[in-house]
C-alpha cells in the first residue's frame, strides 16, 4: 500500500538534525558572496556534483568546507530559518537540533553570534510556525576532550538555550570514553546528554555512550545488531536510537536502503526513530526519510505509527507536551 499521503499528513518529531548540514548549495552560494569568501565550487550544479561520498569522512571534509561561509548572526539566523519552513512542509511539530560551535569558534566566528542566531530563528519558529524545540551542542570527536572542556565552559553564560549536549564528526578511532570527563561535566551542569555511536563505529561505542557519558539516547546506534547482549540492554530500557536511513545509504553504512536494518531494529522492540541528520547533503528531509524507507523496506501503516510516536516519546519534551502531539498523532492516524 501507498502510504505516502499519510506520511505527509502526520505530526513528526526529528531529533538528529545537523542544523550545519541543511545548507543547501544555493545557500552556500549566496552567503559566499555576501560575505566575500572563495568558494572552491563555481556553481550550485558543481557543488551537489561534489556530493558523492564513500564514507563519513569523505563527508565531512566536504562538510566542514561548506560551512566557511556562516560568519554573521544572520547567516545562522537564515540557515535555521529554512529549515524550520523546509520542515513544516513535512509537517514536522518539534525539533531537536544539533549544532557544532567548534566548527565555527576555530574560524574565529564568536560563540554569541551562533547561538543567537540559530536560537532567534528557534523562537521565531516556534511562533510563526508552531514548531517546539531543543538545542543539543555537539562536541567535534576529533577534537581534544580538552577542547570539548573549553567549548563546554564558552556555553555556560548560555546554558538557557541548550538543553543538552552531544557528541559527533569522525567515529572511528575516536570512542565515547574519551570525553567521559567532558560528559561528567556536562551533567553536573544540568545538562543532559546524547551521542552519535555504532555508525560506523563498533557496538563497544554505544556501550560505552551508555555507561560511560549515560546518554539518553543513541544517534544513529544502527550497529547495535551485531552485538546481541547490547540489543536486550537497549530494548528493555527501551533507549532511543535515531536512525537516519538516507545518510547511512550516502555514507555506505548501508549498501541500498532497501538492505537497511530499521525494520529488524523495530522487530527487536528497539525505540527507533527516522531523521534526516544532513538532508542538504543526503537528498530528503525528514519526510522523504520516511517514505523512501516506508517503501525499500514495506514498513506497514502500524510501523509508520510506531515510529513516530517513538520520537515523541523520545524527545526532550515534558511528558504534557508529548501527550499532546500523540493525541494528535492517533488522530491524523485513525482519519486515515
Ligand atoms: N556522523 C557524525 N558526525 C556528523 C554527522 C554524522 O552523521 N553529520 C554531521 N556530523
Ligand atoms: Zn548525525
Amino acid at each position: 500500500m501507498d502510504l505516502k499521503s499519510l506520511i505527509q499528513r502526520i505530526p513528526k518529531a526529528e531529533l538528529h538534525l545537523h542544523i550545519e548540514g541543511t545548507l543547501e548549495p544555493e545557500m552556500m552560494m549566496a552567503l559566499a558572496h555576501r560575505n566575500r569568501i572563495k568558494l572552491r565550487y563555481a556553481s550550485v550544479d558543481e557543488i551537489r556534483d561534489a556530493y558523492d561520498f564513500s564514507d563519513l569522512q569523505t563527508f565531512l571534509d566536504i562538510y566542514y568546507a561548506g560551512a566557511q561561509v556562516l560568519r554573521e548572526k544572520q547567516d545562522f539566523y537564515d540557515l535555521t530559518s529554512a529549515y524550520l519552513k523546509r520542515a513544516a512542509e513535512d509537517n514536522v511539530r518539534h525539533v531537536e537540533i544539533f549544532f557544532d560551535p567548534q566548527t565555527h569558534t576555530e574560524r574565529d566566528v564568536d560563540f554569541a553570534t551562533v547561538i543567537d542566531g540559530i536560537h532567534r530563528a528557534l523562537q521565531d519558529g516556534q511562533s510563526q510556525l508552531g514548531i517546539t524545540f531543543r538545542l543539543i551542542m555537539c562536541f567535534l570527536r576529533h577534537l581534544s576532550a580538552s577542547d570539548a572542556l573549553a567549548t563546554l565552559e564558552e556555553a555556560l553564560p548560555f546554558k538557557d538555550k541548550i538543553h543538552a549536549v552531544g557528541l559527533d564528526s569522525s567515529e572511528v578511532g575516536h570512542p565515547p570514553s574519551r570525553f567521559v570527563h567532558v560528559f561528567d561535566r556536562a551533567r553536573k551542569e544540568g545538562f543532559l546528554t546524547v551521542a552519535h555511536a555504532g555508525e560506523e563505529g563498533p557496538p563497544s561505542y554505544i556501550w560505552e555512550a551508555l555507561d560511560l557519558l549515560k546518554v539518553e539516547r543513541v544517534d544513529h546506534g544502527v550497529r547495535c545488531l551485531e552485538d546481541l547482549l547490547l540489543v536486550a540492554r537497549l530494548a528493555d530500557e527501551q533507549i532511543p536510537l535515531t536512525v537516519c536511513p538516507l545518510s547511512n545509504v550516502k555514507l555506505r553504512v548501508f549498501d541500498t536502503l532497501e538492505q537497511h536494518n530499521l525494520k529488524l531494529l523495530l522487530q527487536h522492540g528497539l525505540c527507533a526513530t527516522i531523521n534526516s541528520d544532513d538532508p542538504a547533503y543526503f537528498g530528503g528531509y525528514i519526510g522523504e526519510n520516511y517514505l523512501r524507507a516506508q517503501r525499500a523496506l514495506n514498513l506497514s501503516e502500524a510501523d509508520i505509527h510506531t515510529l513516530t510516536r517513538n520520537a515523541f516519546n523520545a524527545s526532550f519534551l515534558s511528558d504534557a507536551d508529548k501527550q499532546r502531539h500523540i493525541v494528535d498523532l492517533d488522530r491524523a492516524m485513525i482519519s486515515f
